[in-house]
């Protein structure tokens, strides 16, 4: 019986690189869909295509099982992966697992969640097997603020709120076996980590693992705003402040069993990500 093949979109991004090697270990062939093919995936097949050119990725297709879809929070992001899921449609793949995010919503005040809910219901009337993947805040999302953290200082427009932040190499297992078992054609799952934390755990959690003072700082939505200007697109910075309110206002705080019901095993913790990222957030060792 020949093995099924499933297309990893964002391969060389936060969630491809732990789900390729995921899902060869559940002995698929993979087709890693890669924009330089200077830096292809080890173990996978490598395709080269983008998201902005539709032959490529009908040619990225072509012949695979299954097909997971990621890609950056962007302006044309829902064009981009709409168009995406048609043409998957269309050369006959089976199977489509998308990546969306906690509480995506079409009224969301949060546009990355509006953008996401708009996808979501696209690839729901498509006929398509589909499944749905809504992570909560990644905990790698640390690792951009590595430079500061380094330093001893976590700063984010957050206030006390707790979310319940998750490690992505949980999403890459849950997507996973999302996509090698059977059972899930119209599911919707919330990923979460195992419990909700405020930032000052998150502070107290980087302080114990790397042996140094880190404290957190609050700070309002203006200031983060000045801080990133000229840092981030405008589009971005705003979707950013938004995720943060909605953060602040308590409404990512839920836990879900998505990821020990999918994987078989706990969700890792907060203290697993900060130890295992400890050298990341060590002045000397940091490179940020
Ligand atoms: N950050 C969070 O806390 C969080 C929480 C929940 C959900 N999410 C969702 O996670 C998704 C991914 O976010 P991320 O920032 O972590 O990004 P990411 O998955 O690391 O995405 C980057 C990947 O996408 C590829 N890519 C970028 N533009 C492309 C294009 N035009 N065509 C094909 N491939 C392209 C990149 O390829 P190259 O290597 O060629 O650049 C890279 O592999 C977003 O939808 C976001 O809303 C994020």
């Amino acid at each position: 019986m020949n093995t099924p093949t499933v297309l990893v979109t964002g391969a060389t991004g936060t969630i491809g690189r732990d789900l390729v090697p995921a899902l060869l270990a559940r002995g698929v062939t993979v087709r890693a869909m890669i924009r330089d093919a200077g830096r292809p995936v080890p173990g996978a097949e490598n395709v080269v295509a983008d998201l902005t050119n539709p032959a490529s990725v009908t040619a990225a297709l072509h012949g695979v099982d299954a097909a997971f879809l990621n890609s950056p929070s962007a302006p044309d992001a829902a064009e981009l992966q709409i168009r995406f899921a048609d043409l998957a449609r269309d050369t006959g793949v089976q199977q489509l697992v998308l990546l969306s995010q906690y509480a995506a919503r079409a009224d969301s005040p949060v546009r990355f969640l509006r953008w996401h809910a708009e996808v979501e219901g696209h690839v729901a009337g498509l006929g398509l097997n589909h499944t749905v993947l809504r992570p909560n805040l990644y905990l790698q999302a640390l690792l951009g603020l590595a430079g500061t953290i380094a330093r001893g200082f976590l700063t984010a427009p957050i206030g006390t709120a707790a979310v319940s932040a998750i490690d992505t190499r949980d999403i890459a297992d849950a997507a996973a076996a999302v996509l090698t078992t059977p059972g899930h054609h119209g599911r919707i799952y919330t990923l979460t980590g195992p419990r909700a934390m405020t930032h000052d755990q998150i502070a107290e959690a980087l302080s114990t693992a790397t042996g140094r003072h880190i404290t957190f700082h609050d700070a309002s939505a203006d200031r983060f705003t000045a801080a990133l200007t000229g840092v981030l697109p405008p589009w971005q910075l705003a979707g950013l402040v938004e995720d943060y309110a909605h953060y602040r206002r308590g409404e990512a705080a839920e836990v879900h069993t998505s990821v020990p019901d999918l994987t078989g095993r706990p969700a890792r913790d907060l203290t697993d990500f900060a130890r295992d990222h400890a050298t990341a957030f060590t002045p000397a060792l940091n490179k940020a």
